[in-house]
């Protein structure tokens, strides 16, 4: 009887504390710190042209800015993916630069690759932002977007312009839109509200970088904030910063990653690294930390750690470390005198006017056409 009557007291009391218990277990983007924390007040790492990989799967493409696919990047970590689209025959493609360079196949199955990520993943939310390099429409980008069956996860903003304050990471999990997706750019979203224009949410600084003390913390786009990091932070917009560090190889244009500074770039110690230049932008910023952070070879530094460290997480927890650490950056791409093997080759076909291999194609800067006199096709 008195069990009876106090059963309505208790139960609820008991349910909400197992409930508290449960949330500060369960982790959110690999950490149970970061649940209570907006979508735009922590740092998500970044891998820049995520699906442009250098493996044997592209003959080690010196195309590639990762070592490690687009799965094995957010089972690392990784919580932003970047990628270029492209109109390929008449399907939308990832291609780096234009499709007869290195072409990862179509959007759709990459954002199935997401998907099926994001099915195994229930606590992490993502962010995919796509450079439109060929003006796919709304329309158009909606179509790939249902046919990887991805659009029930996509966030939808409830504003149609920046706004100071985003969710926290709990309730884009609690409501099942872990998916944020910008795009650059797009001027109508008309009938697809969850492709959001990336200028209209984020701004970047510079990201043509080719020397290691030469890293910005000033807004570069869009336009109206340029230089101008008070109009940008007061914008709302959030702070997105680039750091990958290219290499002139002396011939008009091309620049490649500059993998032989990596460990740098990525870390924590030196002229250029991570670490120094996301506290120094920090500052920059009257101490809003980067929301974004965008490297190339994700796992070298490692730049995760530098990510932790500005988020303040010390428990991370749910991550699987990349295979074969080592194995991956000494197979095609061995340098010889700082340049890759390569890409001399490459150079030394083209110059004859022969028809250089796919695994050779370097990361261009310049246009192909211009440099070689018209002496390449593929
Ligand atoms: C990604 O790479 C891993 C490790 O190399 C491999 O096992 C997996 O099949 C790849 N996944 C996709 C979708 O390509
Ligand atoms: C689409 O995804 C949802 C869950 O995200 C799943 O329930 C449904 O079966 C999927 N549909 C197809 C056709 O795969
Ligand atoms: C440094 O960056 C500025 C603009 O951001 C550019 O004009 C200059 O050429 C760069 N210097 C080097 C050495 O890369
Ligand atoms: C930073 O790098 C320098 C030069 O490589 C080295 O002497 C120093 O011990 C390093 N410091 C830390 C904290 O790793
Ligand atoms: C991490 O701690 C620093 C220093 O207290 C603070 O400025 C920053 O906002 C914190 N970041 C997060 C994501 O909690």
């Amino acid at each position: 009887m008195h069990v009876l009557k106090f059963l309505p007291f208790l139960l609820p009391t008991a349910l909400a504390s197992l409930e508290v218990a449960q949330r500060s277990t369960t982790a959110c983007n690999n950490s149970p710190s970061l649940c209570s924390k907006t979508y735009g007040q922590i740092t998500h790492l970044g891998a820049h042209d995520s699906p442009f990989v250098r493996d044997s799967t592209t003959d080690y493409s010196t195309f590639g800015n990762q070592y490690y696919n687009t799965t094995v990047q957010l089972s690392a970590g990784v919580r932003l993916v970047t990628g270029q689209v492209h109109k390929n025959n008449n399907e939308w493609h990832l291609c780096h630069s234009g499709c007869d360079y290195l072409d990862a196949g179509t959007l759709e199955s990459w954002l199935s690759e997401i998907k099926t990520w994001l099915d195994n993943n229930p606590n992490e939310v993502v962010t995919v932002l796509l450079v439109n390099s060929d003006d796919a429409s709304a329309s158009d980008l909606n179509t790939v977007f249902k046919a990887a069956n991805i659009t029930s996860y996509a966030y939808t903003p409830s504003s149609t312009g920046a706004v100071a304050t985003w969710p926290t990471l709990q309730e884009l999990i609690s409501s099942g839109t872990r998916l944020m997706t910008f795009i650059a750019s797009l001027s109508d979203n008309t009938g697809a509200t969850y492709l959001m224009d990336e200028f209209t949410y984020i701004w970047e600084n510079p990201y043509d970088v080719t020397s290691a003390s030469n890293f910005s913390c000033k807004p570069d786009r869009p336009s109206d904030v340029q230089g101008n990091t008070a109009a940008a932070l007061s914008s709302h917009r959030l702070p997105f910063m680039n750091h990958f560090l290219d290499q002139e190889i002396g011939i008009g244009g091309i620049e490649i990653p500059d993998v032989g500074a990596i460990s740098t770039t990525n870390g924590q110690n030196g002229t250029g690294n991570l670490l120094t230049a996301a506290d120094t932008c920090k500052s920059a910023y009257s101490n809003r930390q980067p929301t974004f952070i965008l490297v190339d070879f994700f796992d070298k530094g490692p730049a995760i750690d530098v990510v932790d460290k500005l988020n303040n997480v010390t428990d991370a927890t749910g991550r699987t470390a990349v295979p074969n650490t080592n194995s991956a950056d000494t197979s095609g791409t061995t340098t010889s005198g700082g340049t890759f093997v390569g890409l001399t080759d490459l150079v030394n076909e083209a110059k004859t006017g022969a028809n250089p291999s796919l695994g050779n194609w370097i990361w261009v800067g310049g246009d192909w056409v211009t440099i070689f006199g018209g002496g390449i096709s593929i």
